[in-house]
């Protein structure tokens, strides 16, 4: 991990892994740790808890525990240099210039970089165009007519790109390699090989990575043209499945209130964010991807869904609905009335009537209960096709018991007396598909309080952390015990100064989880009179153990020449029982 005198080392000791573990999910202040939502697990009420002394986290539902690179690397599933670079940047460390491991790395880093500049310069080209000139006034226009001012086209940097066909392609082609052209994705070749524009008599949306990057567009037609969108094709910096539109404005706003409105378009998003509603992005294209939904996780797992009544926008709610429920997000459905998608109904009813629909929107499967009613049951066939659509849901939902909290709601909703269907919704609930995360047990601790003590010491006592642990292996004080495995370690690295969240990443799965609960306690400065009295009661309980040994021998069968033996040695133990003892 961290190797000493190493880059990640430097951050590791500059870093605030509160701040850090802020920035993905909320914490606040309990005591001297700070808690929240543990984002490795789902749950109401918090157990996860951030040590900001120890530079450590743990989650005691789950068990996830760690330093912040080990947080990093979890939640954005990056490998460790990632890692430490993105701790870096996020505490303001300066980054020594990374050095690219091989030449191919070096050319692609180079690539990305120069697309992404050629996107800001596109970007500030589309936004002139639509300020200026003759063509620049008919698409204004549109836009006015869409109800946009034009302080609402700079906030979202609206552009326009003109119907000449190489307005674009003239402004970069001098600046640009042709290579960078062509993987731009901003132009097309004719039949003769030579560039064009690709788009062409559209306003252009910018869209961002969730770190504000322009990376691609989605241009509307002006009129009734098809296709109505056209969008940049798939690039080395632009991969539509991963990407949310406005989550870069929204990300703040996202994780302060801890939840999101999820809507289907551009002019939907950019409608609702005018409303004064940050917190919105929008899955541009019908359905969500699991890659968008990995994403949004990492600032909160409340999702409203609010795509369009259409049938489009209906099947698509319930496949991302689908999709959100396996990976164990809270989600309520915004069906707005009137056929209308957020962008008519705010224009139409304003933001008021917006925001009181959105705080009534109910639970998906309220919402899926209310489909389903809609269907026709009047035939047995109608009443099993409404059970079968419902049953997918309720066998992705994630607690046994809500499934047959469920079940139960569902019969009494749709009227399902007969058996048959009665004994399919019990099996669906009973059943659990998609993805089933193993949940490790919570932990009993059979640790005495003695030993957690001293388990601390030997992270942090520095003042005797070695004749401490040279005490517990010369006694073997620790033989027998449930943590001996983690003394015997713990005692082994007594001489060096110990980084405990990487001393634990060593230690089996079990281990780790106990030695973080530990460090988790409440602990005092600790003084070498409270290690002895500490050691006094471990040396206590090895000798009880003996005892016990000792008298299982006794009252089972031993010849009567060695029972002789047998007693004085118990009366022996017995005596150094009442020496050790400790003396309060
Ligand atoms: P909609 O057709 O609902 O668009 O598609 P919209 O946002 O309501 O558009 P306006 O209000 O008519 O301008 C929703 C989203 O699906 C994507 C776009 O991201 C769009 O915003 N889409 C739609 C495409 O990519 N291509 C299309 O041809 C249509
Ligand atoms: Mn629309």
């Amino acid at each position: 991990m961290a190797e000493a005198g190493s880059f990640a080392e430097k951050v590791k000791q500059q870093a605030d892994i509160v701040r850090v573990v802020g920035e993905y999910i909320r914490l606040r202040k309990t005591g001297q740790n700070f808690t929240g939502l543990c984002p490795f697990h789902q749950e109401k009420t918090p157990s996860f808890a951030v040590h900001p002394v120890r530079q450590i986290y743990h989650c005691f539902g789950c068990g996830a525990g760690g330093d912040v690179f080990k947080f990093v690397m979890e939640m954005d599933k990056c490998a460790f240099p990632e890692a430490v670079r993105a701790v870096a940047e996020k505490c303001g460390i300066p980054i020594p210039r990374p050095r690219e491991r091989t030449p191919e790395e070096h050319r692609e880093n180079q690539a990305r970089a120069a697309l992404v500049e050629l996107h800001r310069e596109a970007a500030a080209f589309f936004a002139r165009q639509l300020r200026e000139g003759a063509e620049g006034r008919v698409a204004r226009a549109y836009l006015e007519e869409r109800a946009l001012t034009e302080e609402a086209m700079d906030r979202f940097g609206l552009g326009y790109a003109p119907s000449s066909g190489d307005a674009l392609l003239r402004r970069l082609q001098s600046r640009y390699p042709e290579k960078v052209l062509e993987a731009s994705g901003l132009f097309s070749r004719d039949s003769g090989g030579r560039f064009y524009d690709r788009f062409r008599r559209r306003i252009m949306f910018p869209i961002a990575n969730d770190a504000g990057k322009i990376i691609a567009f989605g241009g509307r037609a002006l009129g009734d043209d098809h296709p109505k969108y056209m969008n940049s094709p798939e690039t080395p910096i632009y991969s539509k499945s991963s990407v949310l539109y406005h989550l870069d404005r929204a990300k703040e706003a996202i994780r302060r209130n801890d939840g999101v409105i999820l809507v289907e378009g551009y002019m939907d998003a950019i409608a609702v964010a005018r409303a004064g509603i940050a917190a919105v992005v929008a899955s541009c294209g019908t359905s969500l991807a699991e890659p968008q939904i990995k994403l949004l996780g990492r600032f909160t797992r409340r999702v409203v869904v609010n795509y369009d009544p259409d049938t489009a926008g209906q099947a698509a709610t319930e496949r991302s609905l689908a999709l959100l429920l396996e990976q164990e997000f809270d989600v309520r459905v915004l069906a707005l009335p009137g056929g209308a998608d957020p962008d008519k109904y705010l224009r139409e009813q304003g933001s008021e009537a917006y925001r009181n629909l959105l705080a009534q929107a109910p639970a998906y499967l309220d919402y899926l209960i209310g489909r389903a009613r809609s269907m026709d049951r009047s035939t047995t066939a109608g009443k099993l096709a409404a059970v079968n659509f419902l049953m997918p849901y309720v066998q992705r939902l994630p607690s046994r018991l809500l499934r047959s909290e469920w079940a139960t709601r569902i019969a009494s909703e749709l009227r399902v007396d007969e058996p048959v269907l009665r004994e399919s919704l019990r099996r669906a609930a009973a059943e659990r598909r998609g993805e089933v995360k193993p949940r490790p047990e919570l932990l009993a601790l059979p640790v005495s309080p003695a030993e957690r003590r001293l388990m601390q010491m030997l992270v942090e006592a520095q003042g005797f952390r070695q004749k401490l642990s040279g005490e517990i292996l010369a006694g073997g004080l620790h033989l027998g015990l449930e943590t001996e495995k983690i003394f015997a370690a713990l005692a082994a690295r007594a001489a060096e100064p110990l980084d405990a969240a990487a001393f634990a990443s060593s230690l089996d799965d079990r281990d780790r989880r106990m030695l973080f609960e530990i460090l988790f306690e409440e602990s005092p400065e600790a003084t070498w009179e409270e290690a002895e009295s500490c050691l006094a009661v471990l040396r206590q309980r090895g000798i009880e153990r003996q005892l016990a040994d000792l008298q299982r021998q006794i009252e089972t069968s031993v010849p009567p020449e060695q029972l002789r033996g047998l007693l004085e040695e118990r009366l022996k133990l017995q005596r150094q029982m009442h020496a050790a003892a400790p003396s309060k």
